[in-house]
């Protein structure tokens, strides 16, 4: 299968990888804005059988360039079977409060790169009459709080577009999963005290809608 994963680099997206990768029978491509560290994903997912990975570097803060790169990765992969949205930021509330410029930037991240991404890969599985799509959204979108509400709006529009995607395709060969994870230890959490943690997200579970 062609499988292709945005926020490549993200610990979630690679582990999703590396599970693929030990099958021996798929090629990737890794998607993200470090080409270094798209590079040791590759070497990685390699020696664990995949059949090729091809790497491409795209920053999801500019939406042109989300637009051409993913038209690009449609138009040479010819047939995507695969596609797993796991990029992300977990946005600092207290200075999206007060700079609007890192606001927009932290939902342009989070929430209107996926919504395009979404609909450009869905419309190539419409073409081609299947396909998958997995995004990463959080718990953290399913209500307001008051230390993340940046980053939690941002996954409300996900989960919420992800849902009316799936809507759209019910009774045919096309498959959305909208993956609602609670905390999970990554580098994107790191930073974070325990207190803060359970503060900002409400439910400890991970909850898997749809496929
Ligand atoms: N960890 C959790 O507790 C948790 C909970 C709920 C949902 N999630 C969601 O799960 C997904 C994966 O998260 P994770 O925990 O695996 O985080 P992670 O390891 O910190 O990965 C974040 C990913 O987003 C990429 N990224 C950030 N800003 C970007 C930009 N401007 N352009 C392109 N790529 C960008 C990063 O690229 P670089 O490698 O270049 O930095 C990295 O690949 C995210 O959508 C996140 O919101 C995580």
């Amino acid at each position: 299968m062609h499988i292709v994963l945005y926020g490549a680099t993200s610990a979630i997206a690679h582990e999703i990888a590396k599970s693929y990768a030990k099958e021996k029978c798929h090629s990737f491509i890794l998607v993200g804005r470090n080409e270094q560290r798209l590079q040791s994903c590759k070497l990685e997912l390699i020696a664990l059988g995949a059949v090729t990975v091809t790497t491409v570097t795209m920053d999801v803060t500019n939406s042109d360039s989300i637009l051409n790169t993913t038209k690009n990765i449609i138009e040479t992969s010819k047939s995507i079977d695969i596609a797993i949205l796991a990029h992300g930021s977990l946005s600092n509330q207290d200075l999206a409060s007060i700079d609007m410029n890192y606001l927009q930037s932290e939902f342009t991240i989070n929430a209107v790169s996926f919504l395009l991404i979404s609909q450009l890969i869905v419309n190539h599985f419409t073409l081609i009459g299947k396909g998958i799509l997995i995004g990463l959204s959080s718990v953290a979108g399913e209500r307001g709080r008051k230390g993340n509400y940046a980053y939690g709006s941002a996954k409300s529009a996900v989960t919420t577009f992800l849902s009316g995607l799936r809507h759209r395709n019910t009774n045919k060969d096309i498959h959305i999963m909208t993956i609602k994870p609670g905390f999970v230890s990554t580098p994107m959490t790191a930073h974070l005290p325990q207190s803060q943690i359970s503060d900002s997200i409400p439910y400890p579970s991970i909850i898997s809608v749809g496929v």
